[in-house]
C-alpha cells in the first residue's frame, strides 16, 4: 500500500517549497479546503464529451457519477476535457486524429498532478487513443466505456446504426424505398445517447478494453442510458482510488497475454477490422510486438460466437441482456489467459466466475457458432506485400474465391463520379486507391465501395472490392482492406490498371495481381509519387511520422521504446 507522501500528486501539493505553497493556494482558489484534497489520490477524469459527439452526449453528466465514486472512496476528482473524436462528424476521418488524442492523453497525465486516471470514451477511435496514451503514461488507469445506444426502430423493424444506414441507402438507390421512408428512417436509426450498437468499431474496441482488463467486468456491454451505466461509472470512480493506493498500474495489466486475449475476443465477437490496426498500435505502446500474422493464426482457432450485426442478427442491447461480454468470455475460457491480473485486483477468471449466458442464439455455444473461424483473414500476395485484411464472414461466400477484371478508381471523388458506369459487371473487381494512411489521408472508411446502381437493380448486393482504406465496423461485403504498402507511397496498388485480372483466394489467404513482375517493374519506373497532402501543421507532422496499416498507423516517435522523465513539480 502506498502512503500519502508517496502519491505522485504529493510532489505538487506536499512539501515546503515555494511551488508547493503556490499549488495549495491555487487549490483554495479552485474552491477546496486543504482537508478536502491533501493526502488524497488525485483522479484525473479524461472526458471526451462534446456537444458535437452524439455517442458521448451523456458523458458530461456521467462524469458526475464517476466523481461521486471517487469522493466516496476518499479520492479527489478533477475532470479534464480532452479532444472528442466523433466518427460521424470529424473529417476527413477521426483516424487522422487518433494519435493526437493519444498524445494529449499521455501529456495531460504526465504534466498534471494526477495519481490515477479514469478514461471516458467509446466512439470508435476514442478507445484506442485514450488507452494508447494511458499505456504510454503508465499510471493507474481505468476505462469507462460510453456504452452502446439503444436499438433503432422503424415501423416494425429493428434497426442497427451504420449497418442499416448502408442497407437502406442501397434500397433507395435500387428504387425500393423513397424519400418518405428515408425521412422516417432518419428519425429511427439512432434514438439514444451511446455509441453504435452494432458490432462496429466502438463495441469491438470497448469489448477489447474490457477483456484487456482495464474496465470493470461487464462494463462494455451496458447500454449508455441504462441505470446500470451510472452505477458502473460510480464504481469505476471508486475503484481507481483503490488502484492508486495499491499502485496497480495500467502497465501491470497490459501484458502480452492481455493482447492475445483481446485478439481472441475481437475475433469471437466477429468484430470490426479496425481492431487490427488499433490493437497493433496499442500493443506497440506496451512494448509488445503484435503482427497481422497473430490475427490470422488466432482467427483460425477461434469461432465467432456473438450473433450481432453486421455479421449476425442481434444488437448490443440484446447482447447485454444475453449476458454481455462476460457471458461470451465464459464460453472461451480455454482460449483465454484467465490467470491475468485486471483493474479489479482480481484475475480475469475470477471476474468471470458469476458470468452466464441467457440466450444461446445471441451468444452461441461453441458447438453452434455463427462461423467456425474468426472474422478476419490476412491476405498476402504481389498486390499486398505487407498484407491486407478481409472480414470474410461478412462477405457473400461465392466471392471468397474469385478472379475478375479490375476497375480502378484513383481516389474517392473519382469513385463517386464513375461508380455507376454501365460497363462494370458483377464479376468486376472494384479497386480504390489513394485512400491509405497518407493518401486518404487518415485511411478513411471508404473500403465498402458502393455497388453500381445498375447492378443493385439486378439484385447484386456484393462484389469484390479492394482498397488501401479502412471499412466501418458496421459495414459488410467482400471488401479487401488495409492493403499495405498503400498506393500513395508506391505500393503495388498504385500500379493496377483497368482490365488487369485480380485473384482473391481467401481459403489460401492470397491476393494476387495477375500481371508479370517485368510488367510491374516497367509500370513502377513510370510511376511518380503524388504531392504531399499537407504543407504545414498537424497534417504535416502526421505525414512525416505515420506508419503503415500493418504497423498500426501510430507515429514512429510514439511507438518506439524509451522513457521520458517525470516533470519536476517542486
Ligand atoms: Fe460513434 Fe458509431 S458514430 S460509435
Ligand atoms: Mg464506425
Amino acid at each position: 500500500m502506498k502512503r500519502p507522501e508517496e502519491l505522485r500528486s504529493h510532489r505538487w501539493f506536499g512539501g515546503g517549497e515555494l511551488r508547493n505553497f503556490s499549488h495549495r493556494a491555487r487549490s483554495r482558489q479552485l474552491g477546496y479546503n486543504p482537508e478536502e484534497h491533501l493526502g488524497k489520490p488525485v483522479i484525473g477524469i479524461l472526458n471526451t464529451w462534446s456537444d458535437i459527439n452524439p455517442c458521448h452526449m451523456h458523458l458530461r453528466e456521467r462524469a458526475e457519477q464517476v466523481k461521486r465514486g471517487v469522493w466516496q472512496a476518499g479520492g479527489f476528482p478533477l475532470e479534464f476535457p480532452v479532444a472528442t473524436l466523433s466518427e460521424t462528424y470529424q473529417k476527413p476521418t477521426p483516424m487522422l486524429y487518433r494519435n493526437l488524442l493519444a498524445m494529449e492523453t499521455e501529456e495531460i497525465l504526465r504534466s498534471y498532478p494526477i495519481d490515477g486516471a479514469v478514461l471516458m470514451g467509446g466512439c470508435d477511435k476514442t478507445t484506442p487513443a485514450l488507452l494508447m496514451g494511458a499505456a504510454s503514461a503508465g499510471l493507474p488507469a481505468i476505462f469507462v466505456p460510453a456504452g452502446p445506444m439503444l436499438r433503432g426502430h422503424w415501423r416494425n423493424e429493428v434497426l442497427g446504426s451504420g449497418t442499416d444506414m448502408w442497407k437502406y441507402w442501397d434500397d433507395k438507390r435500387a428504387g425500393l424505398i423513397g424519400d418518405a421512408e428515408l425521412s422516417e428512417l432518419e428519425r429511427g436509426l439512432a434514438r439514444s445517447p451511446g455509441h453504435c450498437m452494432t458490432m462496429g468499431t466502438a463495441s469491438t474496441m470497448t469489448s477489447a478494453a474490457e477483456v484487456l482488463g482495464v474496465t470493470l467486468p461487464g462494463a462494455a456491454s451496458i447500454p449508455a442510458v441504462d441505470s446500470a451505466h451510472h452505477r458502473m461509472a460510480a464504481a469505476s470512480g471508486a475503484r481507481i482510488v483503490g488502484m492508486v493506493w495499491e499502485d496497480l498500474t495500467i502497465t501491470q495489466v497490459l501484458d502480452k497475454r492481455a493482447y492475445a486475449d483481446a485478439i481472441t475476443t475481437v475475433l469471437a465477437l466477429g468484430g470490426s477490422t479496425n481492431a487490427v490496426i488499433h490493437l497493433i498500435a496499442m500493443a506497440g505502446r506496451s512494448g509488445i510486438p503484435v503482427s497481422l500474422a497473430d490475427f490470422d493464426a488466432i482467427a483460425r482457432r477461434v469461432p465467432v460466437l456473438a450473433n450481432i450485426r453486421p455479421g449476425g442478427d442481434w444488437l448490443m442491447e440484446d447482447f447485454y441482456y444475453a449476458g454481455g461480454l462476460p457471458g461470451l468470455l465464459s464460453r472461451l475460457t480455454d482460449l483465454l489467459h484467465t490467470e491475468r491480473l485486471t483493474v479489479t485486483g482480481r484475475t480475469l477468471g475470477e471476474n468471470l466466475s458469476q458470468a452466464q449466458v441467457h440466450n444461446d442464439d445471441v451468444i452461441r455455444p461453441r458447438e453452434k457458432p455463427v462461423a467456425a473461424e474468426g472474422g478476419v483473414a490476412v491476405l498476402h500476395g504481389n498486390l499486398a506485400p505487407s498484407g491486407a485484411v478481409i472480414k470474410h464472414i461478412a462477405a457473400e461466400p461465392h466471392l471468397l474465391t474469385h478472379t475478375g477484371p479490375a476497375v480502378v478508381f484513383e481516389n474517392y471523388p473519382d469513385l463517386k463520379k464513375r461508380i455507376d458506369d454501365p460497363a462494370i459487371t458483377a464479376d468486376s473487381v472494384l479497386v480504390l486507391r489513394g485512400s491509405g494512411p497518407l493518401g486518404g489521408p487518415g485511411m478513411p472508411e471508404y473500403g465498402m465501395l458502393p455497388i453500381p446502381a445498375h447492378l443493385l437493380e439486378q439484385g447484386v448486393r456484393d462484389m469484390v472490392r479492394i482498397s488501401d482504406a479502412r471499412m466501418s465496423g458496421t459495414s459488410y461485403g467482400a471488401c479487401v482492406l488495409h492493403v499495405a504498402p498503400e498506393s500513395h507511397v508506391g505500393g503495388p496498388l498504385a500500379l493496377v490498371r483497368d482490365g488487369d485480372l485480380i485473384t482473391l483466394d481467401v481459403p489460401s489467404r492470397v491476393l494476387r495481381l495477375e500481371v508479370s513482375d517485368e510488367e510491374l517493374s516497367r509500370r513502377r519506373s513510370e510511376w511518380t509519387a503524388p504531392a504531399p497532402r499537407f504543407e504545414r501543421g498537424y497534417g504535416a507532422l502526421y505525414s512525416e511520422h505515420i506508419t503503415q496499416a500493418d504497423e498500426g498507423c501510430d507515429f514512429d516517435f510514439l511507438s518506439r521504446a524509451g522513457h521520458n522523465p517525470e516533470p519536476d513539480a517542486g
